[in-house]
């Protein structure tokens, strides 16, 4: 095939199962051409990523667009003064977009909330004074532990305003997951709620949130939002309502937004690898503005009508670029859903599509193949003819679930955009653009600027359609810069690997196919996907560790036609302990209660050994292989 885009017909080509885009999208589109561009982009990167950085407001316009002399501690922008919320907030209170919707927030039992760029501008600079006064400063790391609700954006928003670097850990997790973040992060100020609504039932936050501060005792000061009105512990001195705070006599109206250097940090974002204790990786206020703005114009091809739905948590990278800073930046109307997507019924996404007639929807293969099992009828009852574009991340979709999603809820006439990126990222890295015909499972190329390549363990380029390491051969200005307080596993984890040809390790294994387009297989480490969540196989071996009972635990990954994956675990039990039923029942708890529901072991074994390499590593393709009654292979650097 040639991916001729000045050809296209609308409507799909059986043949090569190929899905070209309706006239109307390719005629409007953002972007009218790839190839050509794309190769400029390649033969003069820094050259395309100034263009792109111009369309900003910046304080002070930058020297260098991209420093290289420190690789792999790459910085993009420097000299540049910027703030991210100056380009998501400030700038449109200028023009018409103040009166624009900038958040329509759906509670789970049904109540709506919503904000003008205006209102929204005013509750961030409202709560940014209150962190002040609450002695945040620059540089102060602040916790956010929340539900899907509008402050939760409100408080990210106010933390980068006065320059405090946020780290927001997913409201799914649990206490030590929680406290250990606090900890490696040195946070003094939390801010938290109540609860939230799921299926239903409320969550638990602060009494979460309580059992880590007591964990970990950095935390000076708590803010707790009221979302559920249960009864939660609060401690003098320390736990202060939200809604008390925001009642205080401040100057309220106006908070300046902090100057910000390029390279300054914005946020810490926790992600889970191959070793035990989970990564804080840092990204910054200027090239991630630039990178989550200009994936976001162009992949999703927003327009200044457009309402823009990003099914994600705002606790992950996705809910970080795209339901937080790129719409923002980009003046678009961002969607928000605070719970399930079957509650109370499986057309809560699709009445909501309906009601406030949303024109983009992006959400994740695990939610798709969740949905598609109740059948069409439920989204056949609902007008979802406001939908032009729809787009999937996480982990690689099924050519089954990407035909549904395209049959029946985009109704043959929407392209699937399938990004590929992941947390270390900052934006989408290989994705197809509107304008390109589609491949029900591939995330198509590489975005502007990107040199992608599949090589083997040497580093020597794969034969075409084999599989092999995903690798990425340049910098980009969405890149993370560092893990937090640990730059040397910064380097270990992403660079060493290929060092003398300096390019990005994913950790994903992928191939080309003969007309260029990418196919990930899966990731090649110990971090396991449940529903798109990202977890580590050392950290459920920990939690199951921390139980009394427990000497030694191994954490694989099983695959699941709904959740992509789920984790099966093998420990072995302490002298003297008995297996049994309510034992392992009792492990899956407890390793819900450490980390969170998304890390409950569907299987928990008990064995009196692990099979493991001479040098004492565990091989879990030896678990993995007789845990799916598969055929463990070569054991020759197996111990015993
Ligand atoms: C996987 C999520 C296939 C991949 C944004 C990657 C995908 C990991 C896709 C990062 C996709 C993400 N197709 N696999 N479109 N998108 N992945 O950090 O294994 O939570 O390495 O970021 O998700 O997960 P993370």
């Amino acid at each position: 095939m040639a991916a001729n885009t000045t050809t296209m017909e609308t409507g799909t080509d059986s043949n090569n199962n190929l899905y070209f885009p309706p006239k109307d999208i390719v005629r409007k589109a953002n972007v009218k051409e790839y190839e050509t561009l794309y190769q400029q982009s390649i033969d003069d990167r820094e050259s395309f990523w100034a263009a792109e950085a111009k369309k900003l407001d910046w304080y002070k316009k930058w020297d260098k667009v991209l420093d290289d002399s420190r690789k792999p501690f790459y910085k993009w922008f420097t000299g540049g003064k910027i703030n991210i919320v100056y380009n998501a907030l400030d700038r449109h209170q200028k023009n018409a977009t103040r009166n624009k919707l900038a958040i329509i927030w759906e509670g789970e039992p049904g109540d709506v909330r919503t904000f003008s760029y205006h209102a929204l501008n005013r509750e961030v600079s409202k709560f940014a004074n209150i962190l002040k006064a609450m002695g945040a400063k620059k540089g102060d790391v602040i916790t956010i532990y929340m539900p899907q609700i509008p402050e939760l954006v409100i408080a990210m928003l106010a933390c980068a305003r006065i320059g405090a670097v946020h780290s927001v850990v997913y409201g799914g997790f649990s206490v030590e997951a929680l406290a250990e973040r606090i900890h490696d992060s040195q946070s003094r100020i939390l801010i938290t709620a109540d609860g939230g609504f799921r299926r239903g039932k409320t969550t638990h936050l602060k009494a979460i949130a309580n059992e880590a501060m007591q964990r970990s005792a950095t935390i000076e000061v708590c803010i707790t939002v009221k979302r559920t009105g249960e009864e939660c512990y609060m401690e003098n001195d320390r736990d202060f309502w939200y809604h008390d705070l925001m009642l205080m006599p401040l100057d309220c109206k106006d908070c300046k937004t902090e100057v910000m250097d390029s390279e300054d940090p914005l946020f810490i974002l926790y992600t889970s690898g191959t070793t035990g204790k989970p990564k804080g990786l840092v990204h910054t206020h200027g090239g991630y503005a630039v990178y989550t703005a200009t994936t976001h114009k162009y992949v999703f091809d927003i327009k200044a009508e457009d309402r823009w739905w990003c099914a994600a948590d705002p606790g992950w990278i996705t809910g970080h670029s795209y339901i937080v800073y790129a719409p923002l930046i980009n003046g678009a109307t961002i969607m928000m859903y605070e719970g399930a997507p079957n509650h109370p019924y499986p057309n809560r996404w699709w009445q909501m599509v309906e009601k406030y007639g949303i024109n983009i929807l992006y959400t994740s293969p695990t939610a798709i193949r969740g949905l598609m099992r109740y059948g069409a009828s439920w989204a056949n009852r609902h007008d979802l003819s406001s939908l032009r574009l729809l787009g999937s991340v996480g982990e690689p979709i099924n050519p089954e679930a990407w035909k549904w999603y395209h049959e029946v809820i985009g109704k043959n006439r929407c392209p699937i955009m399938d990004t590929w990126w992941q947390t270390e990222t900052g934006g989408f890295m290989i994705t197809p653009l509107p304008i390109m015909p589609l491949k029900p499972g591939s995330c198509a190329k590489p975005f502007f600027g990107n040199e992608i390549a599949i090589v083997d363990d040497h580093g020597k380029e794969v034969q075409q359609g084999e599989e092999g390491n995903l690798i990425i051969k340049n910098p980009w200005p969405g890149m993370a810069r560092t893990i937090l307080h640990d730059p040397q596993r910064y380097v270990e984890k992403y660079w060493e690997k290929y060092q003398q040809q300096g390019w990005y390790l994913a950790g994903d294994s992928a191939r080309q196919d003969a007309d260029g387009y990418y196919w990930v297989i899966g990731r090649i480490d110990d971090v396991i996907k449940v529903s798109g969540y990202r977890l580590g196989s050392a950290e459920i071996e920990s939690a199951l560790v921390s139980h009394p009972a427990v000497t030694e635990a191994a954490a694989i990954a099983l695959p699941d036609d709904l959740r992509g994956n789920i984790i099966h675990t093998t420990v072995i039990l302490r002298e003297g302990i008995a297996p049994s039923d309510k034992l392992a029942d009792e492990l899956k708890e407890h390793v819900e209660k450490e980390i969170g529901p998304i890390a409950r072991p569907a299987f928990v074994i008990f064995a009196d050994k692990l099979p493991k390499t001479r040098s004492g590593k565990i091989m879990r393709r030896v678990l993995k292989a007789a845990a799916m009654g598969l055929d463990t292979g070569d054991l020759t650097t197996l111990e015993e």
